[in-house]
């Protein structure tokens, strides 16, 4: 059965990319939505206009890692789409960061969406599509988010990559580089009311950079960074030193 994987369905932009998936994909007979809070994923299947499984899973978690690996062997599904969209980013110094929290960043950002993609590319065959939701923390590292920003720097790093390794069986790979959106994210990270920086930037609107980056998806794009400004972003932290850019860019 053609089939849609979104991590981080439960909320943000992980939501509206299972929202707008059937406007997008109609090919799509089912999708399965991951995340911790199944209440939330229930909710959602009971929104969406293509049939909906909630997954519920912590993506941290090995055996629920080994939970999803098992569901695909069972199900043997025809992945046309996949959305790495589950992502956590705490501010604050690394020196005075609970441990825990970096380790969190690193097991989610990096270990399972690299993990995630690996169980589910034997299941995609020529067509399909993956998204991986990387950041404008990925074009330089950002003092007080160092850990964050260098998870994103993966992120975009292994989506370029692994576009290349996938380019003979015409599976294209997309990272999404959003600027801040108002999302639980910045609570949950500690951000809010806490960073000149995420008051100070424009924000962007999930709906928009989930229907941005389908278009890029579509379009075959490697990356989609939304909004003007952000694209200036990009195109100076590539020319300038990244010496002088990490100073500006402090959360
Ligand atoms: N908001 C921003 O300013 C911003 C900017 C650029 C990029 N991004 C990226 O955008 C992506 C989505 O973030 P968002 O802004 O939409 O934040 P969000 O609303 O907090 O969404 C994060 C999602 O990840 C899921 N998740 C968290 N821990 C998980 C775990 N251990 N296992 C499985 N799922 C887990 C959450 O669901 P449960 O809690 O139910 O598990 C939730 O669905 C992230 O990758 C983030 O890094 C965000």
């Amino acid at each position: 059965m053609k089939t849609a994987i979104i991590t981080g369905a439960s909320s943000g932009l992980g939501r509206e990319f299972a929202l707008q998936l059937k406007a997008n994909f109609p090919q799509v007979e089912q999708v399965w939505l991951i995340a911790r809070r199944k209440p939330l994923l229930d909710e959602l299947a009971l929104k969406l206009d293509v049939p909906a499984v909630s997954v519920p899973l912590d993506l941290t978690s090995d055996a629920d890692l080994g939970a999803l690996a098992r569901k695909l062997s069972e199900e043997n599904p025809d992945v046309t789409v996949l959305v790495n969209c589950a992502g956590c980013g705490y501010l604050g110094n690394v020196a005075e960061t609970d441990p825990q929290l970096l380790s969190r960043m690193t097991d989610l950002n990096i270990r399972a969406m690299t993990l995630v993609s690996r169980a589910v590319l034997p299941y995609m065959r020529e067509g399909a599509r993956i998204v991986n939701v990387s950041s404008i923390a990925s074009f330089c590292p950002n003092a007080r988010m160092t850990v964050y920003s260098s998870t994103k720097a993966y992120v975009s790093s292994f989506s370029l990559g692994l576009r290349e390794e996938l380019r003979a069986r015409k599976i294209a790979v997309t990272a999404v580089c959003s600027g801040p959106m108002d999302t639980e994210f910045l609570e949950i990270g500690g951000i809010a009311g806490n960073s000149q920086m995420f008051k100070t930037l424009p924000y962007c609107d999930p709906k928009k950079v989930a229907a941005g980056s389908y278009n890029a998806v579509k379009a075959d794009r490697a990356f989609y960074t939304p909004r003007a400004f952000f694209k200036l972003y990009r195109f100076l932290a590539k020319i300038l030193p990244s010496t002088l850019v990490v100073k500006l860019a402090k959360t």
